[in-house]
Parts: C-alpha cells; structure tokens; sequence
C-alpha cells in the first residue's frame, strides 16, 4: 500500500518520463513522485530549477504506479521554461496541496465546463467518471479548434452532441459561443440533464456557469487560480475578499454557496504585490 504524505518543505525531484505537445502553447508532462497520493482537483507546486516554483494542477494520475502528469500552458517565464524541458530532465515536486473536488453527485449526472488550460484541472474528474461507466457531459471551450484541451480524446471516449460539447470563440469547432453560453443553452433546450457541475477556467466564465447553475438550481464546484508563493497556508498571497479563505488551503475548488460570498470571485485577483487586477468584463 502507498503511504499518503504531503511534500511540503522540500521539493522532491522528479525526473520527466514523457512530454505529449497537445495544442501549440499546452504541453504534458510525466513523471514519478513515489509516496504521494493527490486526488482530482489538488495541484502541485512545480519547481523549474533556476527559475521559480509555480502551481500546477495534477491532470492526470496513476497514483499505483506514482505516476502524475501536468498540463503546462507556456504564457510567462517559468511556464515558457518548464515547457522546454523533456524527457531525463529534472524538476521539483512539492504536494499535493489543496482540498480537491467531492465526486459525490448522488447518483445524478456530472457536467463538466472547462475553458482553455483549465480542463487540466477537471480532467482527473473525467477519466474517474469514464472509469467507472458513471453519466457525464463534458464541454470543452477554447479560442479556436487547434487550442480544445484533450479534443482527441473526448472525441474517442464521449459521444460528440450527446455527451461531448464544445465551442469555440472563433466557431471553428462546436458552437460560436462562450462555454457557459454553451451550457446555458443546453440547459433551456432540454438538450442535457445533470445533477451536478464542475468548472474550471477563465474566472469571468466560472462567474457566468455559477449564474447558471443558481438559475437552474444545480450543485457546482469551481476551482479558482491565485498567486502563490507557498502553496500550503502559511504566507497568505492566495487569500480571497473579503473572509480571507485560502485558495492554496481551503481551495483551490470552492462550492457554489462559498462562491457566493467571495466579493473577488469573478472580480478580481490580486498580483504579487497585492494590488487588484480587475478582470476584463
Ligand atoms: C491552483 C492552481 C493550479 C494551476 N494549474 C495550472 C495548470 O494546470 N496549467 C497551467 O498552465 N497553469 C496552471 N496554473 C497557473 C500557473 O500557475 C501560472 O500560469 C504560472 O504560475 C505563471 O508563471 P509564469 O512565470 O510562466 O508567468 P508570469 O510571467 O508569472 O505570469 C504570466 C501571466 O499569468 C498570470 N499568473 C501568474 N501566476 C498565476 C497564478 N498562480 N494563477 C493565475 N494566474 C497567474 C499573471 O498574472 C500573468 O498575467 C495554476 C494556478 C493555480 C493557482
Ligand atoms: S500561497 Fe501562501 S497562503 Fe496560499
């Protein structure tokens, strides 16, 4: 049996097993962290040597074997680097960290609504759903048919219009649309019925998806991105207005009730030296 533990001082290095290029700025890695046991929804902190250290959620687990993967979008510094690495490089791995999402949805379908890089994050909450023949709706939004996360996929393993949506702002593939306007849509056609949503992506699309489901009275979860630094509660940068939950610690998958009481979600978020950044609307 594997012990759970949590590396939380010290990275532990990772050596890269394999690196998949899945859209031109997505790149996935494999590697072995033995002795660690991450559930969907929790993220690592990623250290690139020489470079930095930044969260990534875990998007795809064998947690037998030890073996985990991330799906890095290369859109700065640290991920632009990490994404250069291959096979036989090392890296460090600290985590897992966070509380990750309930898969509870009493029996009742699962919708999951990703944007962009943000599937990464939902994709553990998929496979777990294919594995055990469980209902479930995916929709996967992007900018354009060439950036849809994981297309190929769900293409294979979901039935396209029935169980497997998508749209992209470009029209390109699926709907010319948004995800949630997608959902939205789905929902007042009759088109789909769920039980219970979970969504990761681009903050003003989460914002629009918990509208939706306060609308149709539907359970969701949500995982939010902050700044971090120590990914594990102690320096307080990933702390959310206006009661101070943690997204390192408390998060980073927040329910809808919670949602609704944090005045940032959807708002803003708040850059390395604390000043609010507005989320363009
Ligand atoms: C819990 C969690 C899970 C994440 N999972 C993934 C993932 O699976 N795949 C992935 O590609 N990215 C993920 N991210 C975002 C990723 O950590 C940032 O993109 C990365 O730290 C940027 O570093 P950089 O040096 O490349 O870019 P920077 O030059 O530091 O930043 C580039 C841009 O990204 C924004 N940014 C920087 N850090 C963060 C952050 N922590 N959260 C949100 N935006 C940020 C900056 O505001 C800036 O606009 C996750 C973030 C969190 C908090
Ligand atoms: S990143 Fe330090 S408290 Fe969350």
């Amino acid at each position: 049996m594997v012990e759970k533990q949590t590396v939380i001082n010290k990275p532990a290095p990772a050596r890269i097993l394999e690196k998949i290029q899945e859209t031109n700025r997505i790149t996935t890695f494999q590697f072995a962290v033995p002795g660690v046991q991450p559930v969907p929804g929790q993220f690592f902190m990623v250290w690139i040597p020489g470079v930095d250290e930044i969260p990534m959620s875990v998007s795809g687990m064998d947690t037998e074997r030890g073996i985990y993967e991330i799906s890095v979008s290369a859109i700065g510094d640290a991920t632009r680097a990490l994404c250069a690495k291959n096979p036989g490089d090392l890296i460090g791995i600290r985590g897992p960290f966070g509380n990750g999402f309930n898969l509870n949805t009493g029996g009742e379908a699962a919708c999951v609504i990703a944007g962009g890089v943000g599937m990464a994050a939902v994709r553990p909450i998929i496979l777990d759903f294919l594995k055990r023949g469980k209902p479930l709706v995916v929709i996967n939004a992007a900018r354009t048919q060439k950036e849809l996360l994981y297309h190929a996929f769900f293409e294979k393993n979901l039935v396209l219009e029935t169980s497997y949506f998508t749209s992209t702002d470009d029209g390109s593939c699926g709907e010319k649309c948004f995800g949630h306007e997608r959902f939205s849509r789905l929902l007042d056609g009759n088109r789909i019925t769920v039980g219970k949503v979970y969504t990761c992506g681009p903050e003003i699309m989460m914002r629009h998806v918990s509208m939706v489901c306060e609308k149709h009275g539907l359970q969701l979860e949500a995982s939010l991105e902050r700044m971090m630094r120590c990914g594990s509660g102690l320096c307080g940068l990933c702390a959310m207005d206006p009661s101070g939950l943690l997204v390192c610690k408390d998060g980073p998958v927040f329910d809808g009730s919670v949602l609704k009481t944090l005045t940032e979600f959807g708002n803003y978020a708040r850059d390395f030296s604390g000043k609010k950044i507005y989320f363009k609307k």
